[in-house]
């Protein structure tokens, strides 16, 4: 057997492909041929994205812009992005959102704009595509979760859990039609939220200090397992969590 990850013409939507993670995985499912269609607020950025991929001798990157914190935006971007592709999504990937410290006192809207963006946009996003998938009999869905260990309160780690359930349950749902569903647990990656918190070397070198690996991950690191979940290879592969972290998490099991 080869070891080559095979994705044979599918076409991907990523959220979230603007920065981070998920512009990572989008530039990493382009230079792998697959046919791929970005979503986030700033659309611009993913046109960028769409010109380095081509430098590099990937395939274009389709932009839409979409904001998750929008009811009802996630079907209205399951449908252009169906339309754009020209009738099959078959990989989706939910990269897009952010990580949100929230106080005890907060009000009702905030907690709900959480869920908005970290659960619900996600969840219809998948439902809208999901019948496409089980129809071709192929599809692989991977969400970008993360800690489901708090260590102060924030208003997307309940989101983050909710997904994880979600995902599990759905990928019984459709596991005889040839469809997948995973998370990957980002530990601390490199991105532009994260960054925000680390303007300097010096900040980030005392904050890298304090993991295991001595270091923040990649984007790129991550990218490289969500290439795995998506492709052909992995069809036996669903209903996990997997964490990217550097051994970051306290609990083995
Ligand atoms: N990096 C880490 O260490 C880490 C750790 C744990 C979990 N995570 C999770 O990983 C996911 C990706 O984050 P990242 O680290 O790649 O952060 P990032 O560099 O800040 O990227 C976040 C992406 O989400 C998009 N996004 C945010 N709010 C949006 C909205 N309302 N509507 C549409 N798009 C929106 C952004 O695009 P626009 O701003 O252009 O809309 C951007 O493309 C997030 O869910 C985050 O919570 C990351």
């Amino acid at each position: 057997m080869s070891m080559k990850l095979t994705f044979e013409g599918r076409t991907a939507l990523v959220t979230g492909a603007s920065q981070g993670i998920g512009r990572a995985i989008a530039l990493a499912l382009s230079l792998a041929g697959v046919r791929v269609i970005g979503a986030a607020r700033r659309s611009a950025l993913i046109d960028a994205l769409s010109e380095q991929a081509q430098s590099a001798g990937g395939r274009p990157i389709d932009s839409l812009g979409f904001d998750m914190a929008e009811p009802g935006a996630s079907r209205s971007l399951a449908a252009a992005a169906v339309d754009l592709a020209g009738g099959a999504i078959d990989i989706l990937v939910n990269a897009g959102g952010a990580s949100r410290p929230i106080a005890l006192q907060s009000p009702d809207a905030e907690w709900n704009e959480a869920m908005q963006i970290g659960f619900f946009s996600p969840r219809e996003l998948t439902h809208a595509l999901l019948p496409g998938m089980c129809a071709r009999n192929w599809g692989r869905v991977v969400s970008i979760t993360g800690t489901s260990e708090p260590q102060f309160l924030s208003a997307s780690t309940p989101a983050k859990a909710a997904l994880h359930a979600w995902s599990k349950g759905v990928s019984l749902e459709v596991a005889r039609n040839g469809v997948t569903l995973n998370c990957i647990q980002p530990g601390r990656i490199r991105s532009e939220q994260l960054m925000r918190r680390l303007p300097t070397p010096d900040d980030e070198r005392r904050y890298a200090e304090q993991l295991p690996m001595g270091r923040l991950g990649e984007a790129e690191e991550l990218a490289a397992a969500a290439l795995f979940l998506v492709s052909s290879e992995a069809a036996y592969v669903s209903g996990v969590v997997l964490p990217v972290d550097g051994s970051f998490r306290r609990f083995a099991f």
